[in-house]
């Protein structure tokens, strides 16, 4: 199978790149220099002129407190571009693959999210998910979104390489602990994407990818810098403060419960994803000095 992947050089776009052959797949990629997927003409240009099985968009604006000063950009990525995609797929009759974010939740639920939960996202960065979704139900009927939640990999901008940074730089760090939610690793994204497209099972829909277990990221935190520790990173850190997200403003508001259910994935594809924790030592490992 041929994969056409948008955004290859992203967190899970990396990832889609190096497992492509492992999972029996040639991938092409294309990262923002070589297809802007903005550029109406250069999707519908490049995916005609690449005739893949399939595409996978892992390109996104995702800086969720950028996206509330910067919606238009946020709206062209996630919604306008990813329709132009979709619309490229229904053209050649091929599906598409898109990943979208737990942030389309508004985290008032108690419990795991369903994929048929209300969507009511709390930001600007959310919303633009959400008309990205409606862009991709509305045009392209052969497609898989996958709501995906805290992505990390050793690569790009993500949580654990913050920390990572700030706790080497700081003796206190302090960290929220009210939000709720599922680390997921941008290579079990990945796997989980080419598991489903190889089954060729063409059970189109929207599914929840998420390693278990549910933590918050104070918890995410503290395990990052034990398993940093097991690898005898050198870190300044001493001690690490739970604090609320009052404590911590920031410009887009955060689900407090962003936990998403993946009963549906288990029962249609039986994957079940590795916990979290099983993840983090190789992105630790690879991010080790030395
Ligand atoms: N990161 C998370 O915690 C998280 C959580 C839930 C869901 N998700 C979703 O998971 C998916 C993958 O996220 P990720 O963490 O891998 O993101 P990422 O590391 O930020 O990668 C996104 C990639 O998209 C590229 N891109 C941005 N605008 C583009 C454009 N107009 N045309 C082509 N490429 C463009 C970026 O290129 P530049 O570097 O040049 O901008 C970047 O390489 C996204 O759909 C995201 O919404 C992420």
């Amino acid at each position: 199978m041929k994969v056409l992947i948008t955004g290859c050089r992203g967190q899970v776009g990396r990832e889609l790149m190096a497992l492509a052959a492992t999972h029996g797949c040639d991938a092409v990629g294309f990262e923002r220099n070589t297809l802007d997927i903005t550029d109406q003409v250069a999707v519908q240009k490049i995916v005609a002129q690449q005739q893949p099985d399939a595409v996978i968009n892992a390109a996104a604006y995702t800086a969720v407190d950028g996206a509330e000063s910067d919606v238009a950009a946020a709206f062209a990525v996630n919604a306008t571009a990813v329709n132009y995609l979709a619309q490229a797929c229904a053209d050649l009759n091929i599906p598409l693959v898109h990943i979208s974010t737990d942030y389309v939740f508004d985290g008032s639920k108690e419990g795991g999210y369903s994929e048929d939960d209300t969507l009511s996202p709390l930001g600007v960065y959310g919303e633009s998910k959400r008309a990205g979704e409606e862009a991709v139900r509305a045009v392209c009927s052969a497609h898989y979104i996958l709501r995906t939640s805290w992505v990390f990999s050793a690569h790009g901008n993500n949580f654990v390489k913050t920390m990572l940074r700030l706790g080497a730089e700081r003796d206190v760090l302090s960290v929220v602990s009210d939000q709720y939610g599922k680390p997921t690793s941008a290579q079990e994204i990945a796997t989980t994407i080419y598991t489903m497209l190889m089954s060729n099972k063409r059970a189109w829909g929207t599914y929840h990818i998420a390693q278990p277990e549910v933590t918050t990221w104070f918890g995410f935190a503290e395990a990052i810098f034990s398993e940093a520790k097991r690898e005898s990173m050198e870190l300044k850190i001493r001690t690490l403060n739970a604090i609320t997200s009052k404590e911590y403003p920031t410009p887009a508001k955060r689900p407090a419960n962003s936990e998403l259910s993946c009963i549906k994935l288990e029962k249609t594809f039986e994957i079940k994803l590795k916990p979290w924790s099983d993840s983090l030592p190789d992105v630790i490992h690879a991010l080790t000095p030395g």
